[in-house]
């Protein structure tokens, strides 16, 4: 049914996101007001430079410098949040929003990854909603799959590639041989990494999704703070040929698994097969598998940065609180949320690469598998590629499924070794095959 009464937007930040908002608001307005039945109208930004040249007619719209006067005193129905980082003007100006009993869109995913259970809790007392689409996995409809469509499953597992630029940097690497930080250049110059790239490098903005997908996926109350994280800048051509040779690609991975006993979050390098899905979502894209216990596997695939699939995902919240779809932040009311604790790292078990640098010489490798005997950690493969007699080279080892903190314990102890002249890398082998 039609709404006579157009629905008032305000937005803060005007960067990237922001303006791929404005714009296609601007150009499709009639079909996004079909969708919604009612029209939209921006009706006031913000920005900290009103003089800055951004390509797009903005005179029609009140302006604000200010986005936490912008969200008390604009007469908004929804208050757009794309200023980003989880403190400062994004908390305040969302609180202020909320409290002003309008409803907030953002893409924010380090606000929701910290104060997500706070926001959500204000959002219901205000009777307004929360949403966030656009937060994970850029446009990739995942939180509304995953909130709405597979809301008849328990799921008990997820993984995804959750971070563009690592994926991009990965894949570069692979291709070309380059390294790491001459492709962390390249794509931070394409616009698809954080404003502080260590967030994406060292694996925090993807464990900022993480936290949330698993939030709402198991339906426990969101716990940032304990994910796990490794990011990328330790992986190195030597290890992504190993890989190669192997039968593995090398994609940086959030995973998370429901269990009787708490909730596994992590978010590390993994080397996948090279004929899983998983291993075709190549550059920026992201993917993101579930398993439900009556849908079974699914796999979601797409843009995961960028103006125009981020502005695809707040404008689908938009066009969801225009029709009066309102859901509830994390999918169930805050008071529904379970208490779940995150488990820790140690208590993993899984398959593991292992590459050392090794002082060619005799009896070395029998010191090595000593300590993955000692500690009940049973070898699959060993491969040592060149003969270098005294001096380093590369030796890999993968293991059959082990304990997280057996594999470290004889990690720690093979470290030790004299003839060990680097510091080993350990990454992990995904146990799924689909
Ligand atoms: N820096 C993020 C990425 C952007 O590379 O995926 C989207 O959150």
């Amino acid at each position: 049914m039609q709404n006579d009464k157009p629905l008032k937007l305000a937005i803060a930040g005007l960067g990237t996101v922001g303006i791929g908002v404005v714009n296609v608001i601007q150009s499709y307005g009639e079909i996004l007001s079909a969708r919604g039945g009612r029209g939209l109208e921006i009706i006031a930004v913000c920005a900290r430079d009103k003089t800055k040249n951004r390509d797009c007619d903005l005179s029609q719209y009140d302006w604000y410098d200010d986005a936490v006067i912008m969200a008390k005193n604009s007469d908004a129905d929804i208050f757009i949040e794309l200023v980003g980082g989880s403190e400062g003007i994004a908390k305040n100006s969302v609180e202020t929003a909320l409290n002003s009993g309008k409803h907030v869109v953002t893409a924010n995913k380090a606000l929701i990854a910290h104060h997500g259970f706070k926001l959500a809790q204000l959002a219901e007392k205000n009777n307004v909603c929360l949403t966030y689409e656009a937060a994970v996995a850029g446009g990739i409809p995942v939180i509304k799959t995953i909130r709405e469509g597979l809301s008849a499953n328990k799921i008990s597992s997820l993984h995804g590639i959750l971070n563009g630029t690592c994926n991009y940097i990965m894949t570069v690497m692979r291709e070309t041989g380059r390294k790491f930080d001459d492709v962390l250049d390249e794509a931070q110059q394409l616009g698809y990494a954080e404003a502080d790239p260590s967030f994406d490098i060292d694996g925090i903005d993807a464990a900022h999704k993480l936290a949330i997908l698993a939030s709402l996926a198991f339906g426990t109350k969101i716990d940032f703070d304990n994910v796990y994280i490794e990011g990328i800048r330790h992986i190195t051509p030597v290890d992504i040929d190993f890989a190669a040779e192997l039968g593995y690609k090398i994609k940086l991975l959030g995973m998370a698994e429901n269990t009787d006993d708490g909730v596994f979050q992590h978010v590390h390098p993994v080397m996948v097969p090279i004929n899983s899905p998983i291993a075709a979502v190549e550059g920026v894209y992201n993917a993101v598998v579930t398993e439900g216990d009556f849908i079974g596997t699914t796999v979601m695939e797409g843009k995961g940065a960028g103006r125009g699939p981020t502005a695809s995902a707040v404008i689908a919240d938009i066009i969801d609180i225009a029709a009066n779809r309102q859901p509830a932040t994390f999918g169930v009311p805050t008071d529904q949320l379970i208490n779940k604790p995150t488990l820790p790292m140690e208590k993993c078990t899984g398959l593991y690469y292992l590459r050392l640098m090794v002082v060619d010489k005799p009896g070395v490798m029998a010191d090595i598998t000593a300590a993955l005997r000692d500690e009940n950690v049973s070898l699959e493969a060993i491969i040592q590629r060149r003969r270098n007699p005294g001096a380093p080279v590369a030796v890999v080892l993968t293991t059959h499924e082990t304990g997280e903190a057996e594999f470290c314990n004889a990690m720690n102890r093979i470290e030790k070794l004299e003839a060990i002249s680097e510091t080993p890398r350990l990454i992990r082998i995904a146990r799924f095959n689909d």
